[in-house]
């Protein structure tokens, strides 16, 4: 069974989609961490098309982050690799690499997966579809808090980054039609992990 969980950044999907998973007992797959370690190779190697180090890259997710054997859990976290991966992220070449790889993995076994377009284009038939949302000033507060930075230069780069994952062409971030709206601008961690899992129940 797949979970799918997509949204905008600081929604929450993360720390959402890994508490779901280990409630269930479900494998975890952080989709982002894809795009972000392209972002990285892209960053590295400038001149090469993304689409390539894509096709190139052997990404493994668990439990660290590993790009062509180097640990770059750390690396692809930074404010540079999230403009990166968003830039990359709109290459319908890159997109085409990835979505192959996450769908081959989702083939086999249960799995909580988040992402932009998981419950659009990755796994349309899905057993469950949320889509995650927050007030732009909570997924700010949010963010600033996990990387101990700047509320408003968070704002300001996850603005920027929001509005260029939702406007490109190719598998734009957006909700599936029969996707869970849930907004958890008011709600605790706690109560977002129990109605996803009440949503996995009801199936
Ligand atoms: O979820 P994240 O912040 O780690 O994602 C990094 C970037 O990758 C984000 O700007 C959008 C892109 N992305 C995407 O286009 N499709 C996905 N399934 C996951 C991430």
């Amino acid at each position: 069974m797949v979970v799918a969980i997509d949204g905008p950044a600081g929604a929450g999907k993360s720390t959402v989609a890994r508490a779901v998973a280990e409630a269930l007992g479900f494998a975890y797959l952080d989709s982002g961490a894809m795009y972000r370690s392209v972002g990285l190779l892209s960053l590295r190697e400038p001149a090469r098309p993304p689409a390539e180090l894509a096709r190139e890259a052997r990404i493994e997710l668990s439990p660290r982050v590993r790009l062509n054997g180097e640990d770059v859990t750390d690396a692809i976290r930074t404010p540079a690799v999230s403009a990166a991966a968003s830039r990359v992220a709109a290459d319908p070449a890159v997109r085409e690499a990835l979505v192959e790889e996450q769908r081959l993995l989702l083939t086999d076994g249960d799995w909580v997966v988040e992402g932009r377009d998981i419950g659009t284009v990755v796994a349309p038939d899905a057993a469950v579809k949320v889509f995650l949302t927050a007030s732009e000033g909570e997924r700010a507060r949010r963010r600033a808090a996990e990387q101990a930075g700047d509320a408003a230069e968070v704002l300001a780069e996850q603005g920027l980054r929001d509005a260029h994952d939702t406007q490109r062409l190719h598998s734009p971030l957006r909700s599936a039609p029969d996707a869970v709206l849930l907004d958890t601008t008011d709600l605790g961690l706690d109560e977002v992990v129990e109605r996803v899992i009440a949503l996995v129940g009801g199936r």
